[in-house]
């Protein structure tokens, strides 16, 4: 697809906390590396009339621990409010209107960013399509949940194809846009002493981990719907997971890069409710007023492989909110017939993106002990000046380049939710054991 030049964002649900947290400082972020230009058209849509000061205010909420400079003014004089309502075709008419003083700069290419929740999306997607908005210069950002089992994510990848192509969609899972995970890819690509490392008779376990410190942030109502497996797992740990474990493409086009990552995830067989364990952090009842809530926020589980490179490596996803760190890395342990010399690789995502080699060497002096010692290669350190680019900021630039490998594609939504199936069912009816675990643990057993 080709790049976008006079992008028109349009962002449904402009006063949503996703919005204020993560897309219009990326969208400010744009303006500072000049990406968006100055005359960049924004279309703030709310349910509720919205003044020109109320926009401004979100917007320099938003942008409140950020530097308020010529970008915050640009950003600011790009966003135009609208009321809308999702079910009323007129409204769309008026946006449509709206858009068109857009066309005298050339075909008006327009960028919908749904910052709402996906159950609200299906009135939107059938007006815009009613309305003539998704011409085929048109695309479509999604936000994750995708879905809510399998059997939703196929209804919701039909609704959305009613309207808009493949090469239309973007689905966001910002944690493809974070600079390590891609450097999984580019690490791979690019050190080729490792590709002989990469299958089952040298990698046996990976485990990819994602804690937080903080619990579920006021998000109740969200969260009582979601849980820890659907929140991050499904979307985030499965995909840096794939991008792990995929066969590195020989060229790294988008399309080949998604064939790649659905070749891994068809080889992986369904999750095993035995392997898994699941929690929920001490406190999370009454946070979410519900004194019989089973909803996890701690997920472990274990994945395998069938196909010849893989068999036997244990895969571990493990994710929990209310841990004793916030951290998100992806730990390679290398084979050994001998329990105390290991090897390990390690990609830390966040925070300091960091890539580590462990490694054993002998203590100096007279004796012949040795010690574990990481091999560290820490990305402050070796690009001190470089501008560390938010993923949304990513996320939004990529679409407007019309470059989809950093999203989720449809088969991989629907492989993950395969994969996860069998644990939401014995989930489902509570009698798969839920462990209350304190604020603040370190694992959870
Ligand atoms: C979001 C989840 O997708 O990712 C949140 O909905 C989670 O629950 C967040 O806190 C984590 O993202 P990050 O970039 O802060 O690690």
């Amino acid at each position: 697809m080709k790049r976008l030049d006079t992008p028109v964002i349009i962002i449904f649900g402009i006063t949503g906390d996703l919005s204020k947290r993560k897309l219009l400082p990326a969208l400010h972020e744009l303006f500072r590396y000049g990406i968006l230009k100055q005359g960049t058209k924004i279309i703030g849509i709310s349910r509720h009339q919205l003044s020109q000061d109320d926009v401004l205010q979100i917007i320099n909420s938003s942008l409140a621990n950020k530097v308020q400079d010529d970008h915050a003014v640009d950003l600011s004089s790009a966003v135009t409010a609208l009321q809308l309502n999702p079910d009323n075709l007129s409204d769309f008419q008026r946006l449509k209107s709206l858009l068109e003083s857009c066309d005298s700069l050339g075909a008006c290419q327009r960028l919908y960013y749904m910052s709402i929740p996906p159950a609200a999306y299906a009135p939107i997607i059938k007006n815009l399509s009613q309305a003539g908005l998704n011409t085929e210069n048109d695309r479509l950002l999604l936000e994750k949940p995708f879905g809510y089992n399998l059997e939703s994510a196929k209804s919701s990848i039909d609704l959305v194809s009613k309207a808009f192509r493949e090469t239309q969609v973007y689905r966001i899972d910002h944690y493809l846009a974070k600079e390590t995970a891609q450097n999984l890819l580019a690490f791979r690509l690019h050190n080729p002493i490792f590709v002989p490392l990469w299958n089952n008779q040298h990698i046996e376990r990976v485990h990819i981990r994602q804690f937080e410190s903080i619990g579920i942030e006021g998000r109740a109502n969200f969260y009582e719907q979601t849980g820890a497996l659907r929140d991050m797992i499904q979307s985030h740990l499965m995909q840096l997971l794939a991008l792990t474990m995929m066969t590195v493409p020989d060229s790294m086009t988008s399309s080949a890069i998604h064939r790649a990552k659905i070749d891994f995830l068809s080889s992986l067989a369904v999750a095993d409710p035995k392997l898994s364990i699941r929690g929920q952090y001490d406190g999370y009842r009454q946070e979410v007023n519900q004194p019989n809530s089973n909803v996890e926020t701690y997920v472990k589980l274990q994945l395998s492989s069938q196909s010849k490179d893989w068999q036997g490596v244990q895969f571990i996803l493990e994710h929990g909110k209310a841990m004793h760190q916030s951290i998100a890395d992806v730990n390679i342990s290398f084979k050994t017939s001998h329990e105390k010399r290991r090897n390990s690789l390690t990609f830390q995502v966040q925070p300091d993106e960091t890539i580590r080699l462990d490694l054993l060497i002998k203590e100096p002096g007279l004796t012949n002990n040795m010690r574990h010692a990481d091999l560290k290669l820490s990305y402050s350190d070796v690009f001190p000046n470089s501008n560390k680019v938010d993923a949304y900021a990513r996320v939004i630039m990529d679409a407007i380049n019309g470059d989809q490998s950093l999203f989720a594609s449809n088969q991989e939504v629907i492989n993950n939710w395969q994969i996860l199936e069998p644990l939401l069912e014995a989930w489902s009816d509570n009698s798969h054991g839920l462990i209350i675990y304190p604020y603040g643990s370190a694992t959870v057993q």
